[in-house]
């Protein structure tokens, strides 16, 4: 492919942000001149060339316009190659981050149909909002362990193009890690298969009409709701026994299927000891839960539920910080975080 293809591959995959664009076009001219957009669709354009390390080729059920066929290729030719799946039947949902296929499985694996969550190229080629969460969590590589090696730390840092690279792959390694450290200890997450750059293979919850809906659509039944609430507290609970924080829990995040609930989406994770903002994150993810559950008629302090959690797995509750003020790349952010741990 040529340059002005990525570019094209690049505006298709990413057609939501382009209907933003199109909607705030006007303001944004003003701000910016046309050449900054031309700088960015090439830099756009370069990161999905960097992504195209071979032609591969399968042929699938699911009628993926071209560029979406290409990137679905790129992304999950290797768990064809490997015989994790035999075929992308079609698309759950496309989120913000990434979408979700619905897949069958070939004989390495030993249910009938699998989901793949294929990051979106805006998502990992801009991971703007990950300085608040990777604030004290270590970076991961792509077989999970800890990036440590100077050059590497000094790569993401400056924000080079394979420093890019490491950090999208250490946010799609985050997912995976934390899947299947959840999994092991028995909470309610889809199983976790593989990883590869761009994509998480893991177990689909829903059968092959239908896929699972997320708990802010459904309306439980009566008898439902406590059994359901204490089951996500359980799950919580968890994620701290585990030291990990889920960072973007809600009703979205969680599956709902035949009365049981899975939760998903963990790339954001926290660990609570190292991150300044960590029990702000937590207070968020307990309350949108306990938002949820009010509006099926549970009511509960949010506060007290996060306070009494937190507490007993021997954290202190800490000055707010605004989660999004932090971030990971500023010396300013990192003082701050020294200082409040020396002060526990
Ligand atoms: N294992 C799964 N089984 C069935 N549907 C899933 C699964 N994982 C995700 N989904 C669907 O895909 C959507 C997007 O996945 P999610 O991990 O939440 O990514 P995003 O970061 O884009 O929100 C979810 O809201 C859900 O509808
Ligand atoms: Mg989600």
């Amino acid at each position: 492919m040529n340059t002005d293809e990525y570019i094209d591959l690049f505006d298709e995959l990413d057609s939501d942000e382009q209907t933003d664009n199109f909607i705030n076009k006007d303001k944004r001219r003003q701000r910016f001149p046309e050449r900054h957009f031309k700088y960015v669709r090439e830099a756009n354009a370069g990161f999905l060339k960097g992504q195209d390390d071979s032609s591969r080729s399968f042929n699938f059920t699911y009628p993926a316009a071209r560029f979406e066929s290409w990137w679905l290729l790129e992304s999950l030719g290797d768990f064809y190659e490997h015989k994790w799946i035999t075929d992308v039947l079609r698309r759950v949902k496309g989120g913000k981050e990434a979408s979700v296929y619905l897949c069958r499985s070939g004989p390495a694996i030993d249910e009938p149909l699998v989901a793949a969550k294929v990051y979106r190229p805006r998502t990992l080629r801009n991971l703007k909002n990950d300085g608040q969460y990777r604030l004290g969590r270590t970076d991961l590589d792509a077989d999970g362990n800890a990036i440590v090696k100077d050059g590497d730390l000094h790569a993401m840092a400056k924000r080079t193009n394979y420093g890019e690279e490491l950090r999208h792959q250490s946010w799609i390694a985050y997912e995976f890690q934390t899947l299947e450290t959840l999994q092991s200890v028995g909470a309610d997450v889809p199983q976790p298969y593989a990883m590869e750059k761009n994509a998480i293979l893991m177990g689909y919850v829903g059968d092959i009409d239908t896929a699972a809906p997320t708990l802010n659509s459904v309306t439980l039944d009566r008898d439902e709701v406590a059994p359901l609430y204490e089951r996500v507290l359980r799950n919580i609970d968890l994620l701290l026994s585990n030291d990990r924080i889920h960072g973007d829990l809600s009703s979205y995040n969680i599956l709902y299927w035949e009365g049981d609930i899975t939760l998903i989406d963990f790339p954001q994770v926290v660990q609570p000891e190292s991150n300044p903002a960590a029990w702000t994150i937590f207070l968020r993810d307990v309350t949108r839960i306990c938002q949820y559950f009010a509006s099926q008629g549970l009511r509960r302090s949010a506060r007290k539920v996060a306070t009494d959690l937190w507490t007993s797995h021997g954290h202190k509750v800490m000055q707010e910080i605004d989660p999004g003020q932090l971030d990971a790349d500023d010396p300013n952010d990192r003082k701050l975080w020294e200082k409040q741990k020396s002060s526990k």
